[in-house]
């Protein structure tokens, strides 16, 4: 970033929606920046696909938010961070932060008994990512995989009966079979702080739980704080928001601010060239 440029412009890039609950976050934190969102909803989701495929449509659209003046990137989607943050890293001109170290760093600092449990979707707990950030932190961490759950939330069913029971079975299971002394819950989705307060009547009581959008957006106000010029308040002013989605901008328009908690306006359609 130009440490003489009075504002950031930062590049929030996640795989749809969720994502919003990451700039949520940052927007409350570090409301005098300008904000280009770009959610990949034709594409997703990422949580049940490859390395290769997630890394190459990471790439292309952080390419998109960089040429869109980007000076600092936020990797919001946990499964792009898990995969790809090696690769996005690599082929881009600006720093970029992803969303396992800074949720890793927060349990770290959480856990008494160094014992943490990550949920997330299936290709993130696959990649290992949030157990090896753990383990560099001395921490023993179990990671579950809740497929079942974006759906639900993007069904809306955030208070559901059926997804009260989903979250259940999942966390009886990974706080099971000698895990019970797990005092962290990571959650390591970007829909998961919709049913935040859903997993912490499920979650047994002694648990503490990590949200690592708002992880994230602490260590993105680090970095400001770092290469902006600005006081260690970071930039002022009024926030901006523009939003690039790949399928229907109607539908952005209509499921975000589910996530983002006000009125999404100003998006664009996104055709990415493969
Ligand atoms: N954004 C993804 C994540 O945080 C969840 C949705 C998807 O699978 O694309 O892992």
């Amino acid at each position: 970033m130009n440490p003489l440029a009075p504002r950031p412009t930062i590049g929030v890039f996640d795989s749809g929606f969720g994502g919003l609950t990451v700039l949520k976050e940052l927007v409350a934190l570090i409301p005098g920046a300008d904000y280009l969102y770009f959610g990949d909803t034709a594409r997703l989701p990422y949580g049940s696909k490859s390395v290769e495929t997630v890394a190459r449509y990471a790439v292309e659209a952080t390419h998109f938010l960089e040429r869109q003046g980007a000076n600092l990137l936020v990797i919001a989607c946990n499964t792009a961070t898990a995969l790809a943050l090696d690769q996005i890293t690599g082929a881009v001109h600006v720093p970029v932060i992803g969303v396992v170290e800074p949720g890793a760093e927060q349990a770290s600092a959480a856990s008494k008994n160094r014992r943490v449990v990550v949920i997330g979707t299936e290709a993130t707990v696959s990649s290992h990512a949030y157990l090896k950030a753990l383990q560099r932190r001395a921490i023993e961490a179990r990671e579950k995989a809740c497929p079942l759950l974006v759906p639900l939330v993007e069904e809306g069913w955030v208070e559901h009966a059926v997804t009260e029971q989903v979250a259940r079975i999942y966390l009886q299971d990974a706080f099971g079979d000698g895990f019970q002394g797990a005092d962290v819950l990571v959650l390591g989705c970007t829909h998961y702080p919709l049913i935040k307060p859903l997993l912490r009547r499920v979650a047994p009581p002694h648990v503490s739980i990590v949200d690592s959008a708002h992880s994230t957006a602490y260590a993105v106000s680090g970095k400001i704080a770092e290469i902006c010029v600005s006081s260690a308040q970071g930039p002022a002013g009024q926030p901006t928001l523009r939003f690039f989605a790949t399928d229907s901008a109607e539908k952005f328009r209509r499921m975000g601010p589910n996530f983002l908690g006000h009125p999404v306006d100003s998006v664009e359609h996104v055709d990415l060239k493969e």
